[in-house]
Formats: C-alpha cells, sequence, structure tokens
C-alpha cells in the first residue's frame, strides 16, 4: 500500500513507521531523515541545517526533489514529514496517489514531552524516549550497540518553533485531507502499542 502518515513533530509518525514497515514490507519514506543525512548539503537555498535547526521548514523545491525520487523509486511505502504545507500538498497530488491518509492527533504538551525526551541511535535511527520506551541498557541502542544522542532540535526552544511552524503551515494540510474525505484520524495519546493496534486495524480495512 501507498500510505501517508501525517501528524505534528512527536506525534510518533516515525515509531509507527517502523511498524507499517514490518506489516506490510514496504519502504519508509521520510524528509527528516533524508535531510538529516544530507543536512550540510549545499542548494541554491542554503544548507538544510540553517533551517533546520531553527525549526524553520527547508525549501519547497529542495523537499519536492527528494519525494519524487523516492516515490518514483518504490511500489509500496508510507510517507512520514511530508506534506508540510499546501504547495508540497499539491505537489504530491501531481506525483502519486495514496491508497490512505493516516493522523495522528496528539496535544502540544504531550508533544514537548516526547520530543525533549527523545533520544535517537545515530547508526541505525532508531528511537528511543527516556521514561516512555527506554532502551534496555541506559543510553545504549538496543538494535545495535551505538550511544544514544539528542538530535539538535529537540530542545525545547526549537520544538516550540516547529509546534508553531505546525500550526501555521502543516494543519492546512490536514484540513485538505479532510475537506476530500480522505483523513483518517487516529488518537495518539495511547501506548506505542495502542496506537498501531488502532493504525493497523485503519490501514486492514481499505488494503
Ligand atoms: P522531521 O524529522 O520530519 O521531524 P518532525 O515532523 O518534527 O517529526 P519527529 O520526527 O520529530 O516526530 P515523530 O512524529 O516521528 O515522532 P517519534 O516517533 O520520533 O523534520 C525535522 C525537520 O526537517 C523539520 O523541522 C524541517 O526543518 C525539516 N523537514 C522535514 N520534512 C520537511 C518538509 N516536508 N518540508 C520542509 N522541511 C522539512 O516520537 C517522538 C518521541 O515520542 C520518541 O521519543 C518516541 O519514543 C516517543 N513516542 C512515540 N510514540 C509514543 C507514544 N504512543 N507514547 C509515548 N511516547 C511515544
Ligand atoms: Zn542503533
Amino acid at each position: 500500500p501507498r500510505i501517508l502518515l501525517l501528524g505534528p513533530p512527536g506525534a510518533g509518525k516515525g515509531t509507527q513507521s517502523e511498524n507499517l514497515v514490518d506489516a506490510y514490507d514496504i519502504e519508509h519514506i521520510t524528509t527528516g531523515d533524508a535531510l538529516r543525512a544530507n543536512k550540510d548539503m549545499e542548494t541554491e537555498y542554503g544548507t538544510p541545517r540553517e533551517f533546520m535547526d531553527a525549526g524553520e521548514l527547508v525549501p519547497d523545491p529542495v523537499v519536492n526533489e527528494i519525494v519524487a525520487e523516492a516515490v518514483s523509486n518504490t511500489e509500496g511505502f508510507v510517507l512520514d514529514g511530508y506534506p508540510r504545507n499546501l504547495s508540497q500538498a499539491e505537489y504530491l497530488d501531481d506525483i502519486t496517489d495514496l491508497d490512505c491518509v493516516l493522523f495522528l492527533a496528539v496535544d502540544r504538551e504531550e508533544l514537548l514531552r516526547r520530543l525533549t525526551g527523545r533520544r535517537v541511535c545515530p547508526e541505525c535511527n532508531k528511537t528511543y524516549h527516556v521514561e516512555f520506551n527506554p532502551p534496555e541498557t541506559e543510553g545504549v541502542c538496543d538494535a545495535c550497540g551505538t550511544e544514544l544522542t539528542q538530535r539538535d532540535d529537540d530542545t525545547e526552544a526549537v520544538v516550540n518553533e516547529r509546534l508553531d511552524v505546525y500550526e501555521e503551515n502543516t494543519k492546512p494540510v490536514v484540513e485538505f485531507y479532510r475537506d476530500r474525505g480522505d483523513l483518517i484520524e487516529i488518537d495518539g495519546e495511547g501506548s506505542p502499542e495502542d496506537v498501531w493496534e488502532s493504525l493497523h486495524r485503519q490501514v486492514e480495512t481499505v488494503t
């Protein structure tokens, strides 16, 4: 299936994408990871880092190109982190069809807690939370033994900026799909396992 997973920063898109990849043997297309892997790449707008470390959106042409290439190279995917504004949503409409649009709803206070407590493996990209999803050994990746780090944009000040950018630019994208009758809203506030159960059930109904 071709799945779009929408949600504010910290809603659990990365966490649930891993489950979708395992369940359906599809690709995880995530603009955030793609940009982090190319943070210092020179573009005509500057480097992705200049935008990301401030919590701002990287310019559309840079991101659209990443997605167009990834989408053209795969049959089934879960797309995470894109589209983030209406112009990206219109671009996506032109390059692919979707089987299912999911939206993870989580309130702002919970998002702040999740993002400031997140830790990631710089080697394999697995995501943890100091309190809600800790690794077996504190500070060390279960999967590959690498020391966990905090993302540059997970400080409280940058998280607040990212949440503001979401409200202003990305909420209209959610409404865009809702108005078309395509949006499946999922309560993202339960445990990762509970959220996966409702999400999986919804995907099963459309695939
Ligand atoms: P990106 O990497 O896409 O970040 P984001 O959208 O802010 O999303 P996150 O990865 O922070 O959150 P998530 O929903 O994946 O949550 P996770 O599963 O990790 O983007 C980063 C930057 O790149 C942007 O600011 C922008 O600059 C740029 N960018 C990216 N895409 C772009 C685009 N299309 N256009 C322009 N610029 C773009 O979970 C969060 C934490 O909570 C984890 O610690 C996890 O363990 C924990 N957790 C997860 N689920 C639960 C649960 N159910 N209960 C308790 N804890 C949970
Ligand atoms: Zn790892």
